[in-house]
């Protein structure tokens, strides 16, 4: 059993700077999102486990919408309402099992590397099913277990990929849940993510430890993948881009 990430604790220090979203994936996910936020009107959005804010504001501009970001940890809101504020986003504490929003409120609802995090998926998925007007879309960019990439990061730290196939569902495993409670599996679409432009880039992000697997793995393991990746980075002569193709699991309410 894996323990839970706590983001008040290490994660939230490094990670709007390791995890910052490059223009490229910016447009690349905010594409995905438009092109599956269903029918109607899209005027209010849920970031659930909104973060440090990485797509509040983004689904503001990019839908024109009112958004709620949701997020459970204090420190993370807090750098959120510091360094992503908007106009039209709200920062509320909650969680996804703890929807701070009215009955049929919301017309699309976003989880971005949230879901491996909720600890009771029967709950989280009924409340989002109250959460969602009919017909509205959830979309859930997340790592499958049955799906797993082939991540650079599995070559440098190979036991984060065991780690992933033990606490990622399997798309079956995500999609029944949600069946059970209102929820109609629309698509499954790949979205092309770059998270970083070059390998001494990627490198550096890893240096900030700002990945939640990191803390499953013991300091010895992190350090020999750090080293094997610092090197290579250090002997990189052309720019290598990290990329990946990242599964985004839409679903429609019924
Ligand atoms: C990997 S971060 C993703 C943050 C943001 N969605 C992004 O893409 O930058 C995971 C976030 O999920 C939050 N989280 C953890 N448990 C949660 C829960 N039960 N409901 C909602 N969010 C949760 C964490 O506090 C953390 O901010």
């Amino acid at each position: 059993m894996l323990k839970r990430v706590d983001y008040d604790l290490t994660q939230h220090a490094g990670y709007a700077k390791g995890r910052a979203l490059l223009p490229l994936s910016r447009a690349n996910w905010l594409r995905a999102f438009r092109e599956h936020a269903g029918t109607g009107p899209v005027r209010t959005v849920l970031d659930v486990g909104s973060g440090t804010g990485r797509f509040t504001p983004v689904l503001a501009d990019g839908f024109a919408a009112d958004v709620t970001g949701v997020e459970p940890s204090e420190r993370m809101r807090e750098i959120a309402q510091a360094e992503a504020a908007h106009p039209d986003v709200t920062y509320l504490p909650g969680s996804a099992a703890e929807l701070p929003v009215p009955d049929a409120s919301a017309d699309l609802a976003l989880m971005f590397l949230v879901w491996h995090h909720v600890p009771d998926k029967a709950a989280a998925a009924a409340e989002l099913a109250r959460a969602l007007r009919p017909g509205a879309r959830l979309l859930i960019a997340t790592t499958l277990s049955d799906r797993l990439k082939d991540l650079l990061i599995y070559r440098y730290f190979p036991r984060t990929k065991e780690i992933d196939t033990a606490l990622f569902p399997s798309r079956a495993e995500t999609a029944e849940l949600f069946a059970e409670v209102g929820f109609d599996e629309a698509a499954l679409v790949e979205v092309h993510h770059r998270s970083s432009d070059t390998l001494a880039e990627y490198a550096e992000r890893q240096r900030m430890r700002a990945l939640s697997v990191y803390e499953h793995l013991t300091d010895e393991e992190y350090e020999e993948g750090m080293a094997a990746l610092e090197a290579d980075a250090a002997a990189e002569t052309e720019p290598t881009p990290v990329e990946a193709e990242c599964d985004l699991l839409v679903l429609a309410r019924r």
